[in-house]
């Protein structure tokens, strides 16, 4: 039986390596993507399987109701999986009300929508289906650096301290009340920082490595000693599937790699890979401390032993490994590089020289 597949973001950052990995691993598949091309959206991520005929593109905003009842009752939907958000922490500092459409009345309305389509009219919810919410470790706030055992568990109370994070953390309690009040069909998923391929170079990672490639100065805030857990982003798309395959509907599942790391300390290493295996004239003189964002957390850290103990999911790819991959990919794809970075400076209030998300 052909397993149906809505995503939702599937033009972005980790939607669009979501896309490809369930293209690439699976065979009897549909898979419908539905974004609305912001700023953030490149159909350029999606260019290797445009022509793969289980796949189809279809762009609507998901806020936008008929658009996505015509999704829903035009395809036999079994998975609706929610990437679509808006993502960068700084966006939504300047204009939070964005924030609020996308992130809460799209969920809502997504659920809204999902709900008529997959209940029948005793109540019934159709076999198999589920509403799987791609959430975010900053719902939880911050921990502190002085207490490294410390971690976020499933059950840390929600904490949010940006206008992105506040949002996230609505929509996941909004998934969450569906749950409770319809017996609706969910899981919700809250990973720490993804990093890899077909990342905007607004968000730490790619941008540092756009800014090596030329030569310039790497804008890092404060002292750097901001503390993130880092997955290579294919790692987040397999967990995410053996949550649609294996989790428990109801469930919310943390996911992260154990990987804790400073910006600082990432930025370093960007540096020396680009000195020392890629032979590049950078080093740390490069690296420029300017000014922290208001209400920056200092530490995320996941405890991701559930997905790993209910559903045996491990990260497949160490620090290192996928951060030489992402640099090579980024290298081996400069044109890509070069739209992103002027679709950033064209795009709304030309965030990209305001620095890093991460
Ligand atoms: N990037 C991370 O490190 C990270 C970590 C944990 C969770 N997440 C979550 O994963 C999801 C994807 O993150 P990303 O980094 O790929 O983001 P992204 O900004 O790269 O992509 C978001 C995509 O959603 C689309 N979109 C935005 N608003 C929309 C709307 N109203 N209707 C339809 N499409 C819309 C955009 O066009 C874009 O293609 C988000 O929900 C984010 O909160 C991200």
């Amino acid at each position: 039986m052909t397993t149906t597949y809505l995503v939702t973001g599937g033009a972005g950052f980790i939607g669009s390596n979501f896309i490809q990995y369930l293209l690439e691993t699976k065979e009897d598949i549909r898979v419908i993507n539905v974004d609305a091309l912001t700023y953030a959206g490149n159909l350029e991520n999606l260019g290797q399987v445009e022509s793969d005929p289980r796949y189809r593109f279809v762009k609507a905003n998901i806020c936008d109701a008929s658009a996505i009842e015509q999704v829903m009752s035009g395809f036999q939907i079994d998975y609706l999986v929610n990437f679509a958000a808006e993502s960068h922490v700084n966006r939504s500092i300047a204009e939070p009300i964005t924030f609020v459409d996308s992130n809460v009345v799209g969920t809502a309305t997504l659920l809204q929508t999902a709900k008529a389509a997959w209940q029948d009219e005793a109540g019934n919810y159709r076999e198999g289906v589920c509403f799987l919410q791609v959430s975010t470790d900053e719902v939880y706030g911050t921990l502190s650096p002085q207490r490294p055992a410390e971690l976020f568990s499933e059950t840390t109370p929600l904490s949010p301290h940006s206008p992105y994070a506040a949002t996230k953390a609505s929509a996941d309690l909004l998934v969450r009340a569906f749950g409770d009040t319809y017996r609706f069909p969910y899981n919700i998923t809250r990973c720490s920082n993804n990093y890899g391929p077909y990342q905007l170079p607004e968000k730490l990672i790619p941008l540092m490595i756009s800014h090596c490639l030329e030569g310039r100065q790497l804008p890092v805030y404060g002292d750097g000693r901001q503390i993130r857990d880092w997955l290579y982003v294919r790692d987040h798309c397999i967990a995410i599937d053996c949550v649609l395959e294996q989790g428990r509907r109801g469930e919310i599942y943390n996911i992260g790699g154990r990987n804790e790391r400073t910006n600082l300390s990432v930025v370093k290493q960007i540096i020396r890979a680009f000195r020392d295996r890629l032979g590049f004239a950078v080093s740390d003189d490069l690296i420029e401390h300017v000014q922290d964002r208001p209400g920056h957390d200092v530490r995320y850290g996941i405890d991701p032993r559930k997905i790993e103990l209910e559903l045996g999911w491990r990260p497949r790819i160490s620090f290192d490994e996928g951060l030489e991959a992402t640099i090579d990919w980024y290298i081996a794809h400069p044109l890509w590089l070069e739209h992103a970075e002027s679709r950033l400076e064209q795009g709304p209030r030309g965030m990209k020289e305001a620095s890093h998300s991460a």
